[in-house]
């Protein structure tokens, strides 16, 4: 079972940026904290991070026909990216959408995501813990063979 983790703009900020709304623990940590999770449950995680749009669907991309499931935090892209959605539909992998935050509980700009409808369904208020549950779901719900 193949997971490919992608986290877009700003998550390589973390425990620098809007502490009182992200917290303090940096982007490092969260590297740790999901290849950690991934391996006590047997799945191969690769987990990037890019600022950029058009790299992150060239990750979506690349994760056709390498990978079983995407979990992806687009971050701002979220609201706006229909790029970042056409991808995710594009290559029909499940996926599953996090955000740290609860971004119903925020600016009225960020209840909206134009991304979670091309993916299986969205975690987001939970912190580090939403990645764990995202995998743990893939892990649980689909088939891994294609790509082991
Ligand atoms: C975020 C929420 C987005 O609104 C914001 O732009 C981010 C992070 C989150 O994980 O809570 O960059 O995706």
């Amino acid at each position: 079972m193949k997971i490919m983790v992608i986290n877009g703009p700003n998550l390589d900020m973390l425990g620098v940026r809007e502490p009182e709304v992200y917290g303090n623990k940096t982007y490092s940590d969260l590297e740790k904290y999901i290849e950690d999770y991934a391996e006590s449950v047997e799945v191969e995680v690769v987990v990037v991070q890019s600022n950029s749009e058009g790299d992150i669907i060239d990750y979506i991309h690349y994760a056709l026909g390498t990978q079983d499931g995407i979990v992806i935090n687009p971050g701002a892209y979220t609201h706006y990216s229909y790029a970042i959605a056409d991808a995710l539909a594009a290559v029909k992998l499940p996926a599953v959408e996090v955000h740290l935050s609860n971004i119903h509980k925020r600016e009225e700009f960020r209840r909206k995501s134009v991304t979670a409808p091309s993916c299986i369904g969205q975690i987001c208020g939970l912190g580090f813990d939403g990645y764990k549950l995202a995998i743990e779901y893939l892990a649980e719900n689909i088939k891994g063979e294609q790509n082991d």
